[in-house]
């Protein structure tokens, strides 16, 4: 009951999704495709063959969701806005009625006093432009401004707070490195133009963002303690290897204007005087989505990436098979305090959640924010400037790779009627949050 008592005042409580996996109507009223779409429908990519095809049906169901939502009593929502719904081909001619879709949405989360908190990219890169080389290519940190700029003259009356991109870490690796989303691509070390490309997109995009009245400009980083598998030097190297490539490749350049040490060699001739001014602007806040610990052994030395990560064992796991260690989330907010100092500006926890087993009894994600809330509460208790908690996610959604297979809902979704049932932790969330107001 009391999970949200002792917080500071005005920390902000509220959900988390993303436009692929939530909206559907992929083809409705000139959306263009996007990278995702290109991927889901690609034979072997994603489990049992599942596309966003239809996902939640938001794009027609968004007012029911919002009324739940309303239900729930949460401050803010955090959604992402489809770049190729929006701008079809990710540059040149706007799409009206994508627009929108958008403005609708905003109109009826403030109707309700739900904040809205758009990010701009949440890895649905229109396919035409990744035709031209996508974020391998300088050109699209280019396109991914003007683009924000668009939506910023349509929203920015309203909205003045954005996420400009969604764990560029992910989009990197999972991407373009070792190819397990879209746009598919295996090329290891070789994805690190994605990073720098993403980066520079943020920073050009964060300008146009503050031209156009915004208040509150975050970037949302994945990141995650990183563990030694064991006192090796080896491991101890390989794990700090990681560290760099996962948290530090993101991180340093936007709060200290540099690229970390072990990676510098790497990025080479790809960074262009100015270019880490540009990343380094400001920053209002920075997103975090924690949801576990990496462990990390030395791999094999003829192996294509320097670090093997190590099953985390003796701890719960998740239905997806993450190990659960709140601890992880004190650790890492203390970690970046002592990292970065005075260089680390107020934080908000934009995602954290579990998959559990399909059903509404899902006590394990009930313990689950609960272990993370205490987490979160003695990282501030230590000194650490934290803002609010996003829960990932809303409702039962596409989960990339895994399809439908992995249930991270409050709210349950039944994939072939649409229908949505709140599960125990929606009921759990909405009494914590009542109880927290003055009656
Ligand atoms: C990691 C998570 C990460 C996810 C991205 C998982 O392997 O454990 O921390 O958010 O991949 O989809
Ligand atoms: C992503 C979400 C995803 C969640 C669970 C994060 O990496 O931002 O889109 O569904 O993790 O894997």
């Amino acid at each position: 009951m009391d999970a949200l008592a002792g917080f500071p005042d005005r920390f902000e409580v509220g959900v988390s999704t993303a436009a692929y996996q939530i909206e559907g109507a992929v083809t409705e009223d000139g959306r263009g495709p996007s990278v995702w779409d290109t991927f889901a429908h690609t034979p072997g990519r994603v489990k049992n063959g599942d596309t966003g095809d239809v996902a939640c049906d938001h794009y027609h169901r968004w007012p029911e969701d919002v009324a739940l939502m309303a239900d729930l009593g949460v401050d803010a929502y955090r959604f992402s806005i489809s770049w190729p719904r929006v701008q079809p081909t990710g540059s040149g001619a706007l799409n009206t009625p994508g627009l929108d879709f958008y403005d609708r949405l905003v109109d009826a989360l403030l109707q309700r006093g739900i904040a809205p908190l758009p990010t701009l990219f949440h890895w649905d890169l229109p396919q035409a432009l990744e035709d031209e080389g996508g974020w391998l290519s300088r050109a699209t940190a280019e396109r991914f401004a003007e683009y924000a700029g668009h939506v910023a003259d349509r929203l920015g009356d309203r909205v003045r707070r954005w996420i400009t991109l969604n764990e560029p870490v992910v989009h990197m690796a999972e991407g373009h490195a070792w190819g397990g989303g879209a746009p598919g691509h295996s090329l290891m070390f070789g994805a690190l133009p994605v990073a720098h490309h993403q980066l520079l997109g943020h920073g050009l995009a964060a300008r146009v963002l503050r031209e156009r009245g915004a208040t509150q400009v975050m970037i949302t980083n994945n990141c995650t303690p990183v563990l030694p598998a064991s006192d090796d030097e080896a491991d101890v190297m390989a794990a700090a290897m990681y560290d760099s490539f996962h948290n530090r490749l993101f991180n340093d350049p936007i709060l200290l204007g540099a690229y970390p040490e072990m990676l510098a060699s790497f990025l080479g001739d790809l960074v262009q005087e100015g270019d880490l001014e540009i990343i380094h602007a400001p920053l209002d806040a920075l997103g975090i989505n924690y949801y576990n610990p990496t462990r990390i052994a030395a791999a094999a030395p003829d192996a294509d990436l320097p670090f093997d990560p190590q099953p985390i064992e003796g701890v719960p796991i998740t239905a997806f098979g993450w190990p659960v260690v709140p601890g992880g989330l004190r650790d890492l907010l203390v970690g970046l305090k002592d990292t970065y100092g005075e260089a680390l500006p107020p934080i908000y926890i934009t995602e954290n959640g579990c998959s559990t087993a399909d059903g509404t009894d899902d006590a394990f994600r009930i313990d689950y924010l609960r272990g993370h809330l205490d987490a979160l509460k003695s990282a501030i208790d230590a000194g650490v400037d934290v803002r609010g908690y996003f829960i990932w996610s809303l409702m039962d959604n596409f989960e990339w790779s895994e399809g439908y297979s992995q249930r991270f809902g409050l709210v349950r979704v039944d994939f072939e009627t649409q229908e949505r049932t709140p599960k125990d932790s929606f009921r759990w969330l909405r009494t914590a949050l009542a109880a927290r107001k003055p009656a």
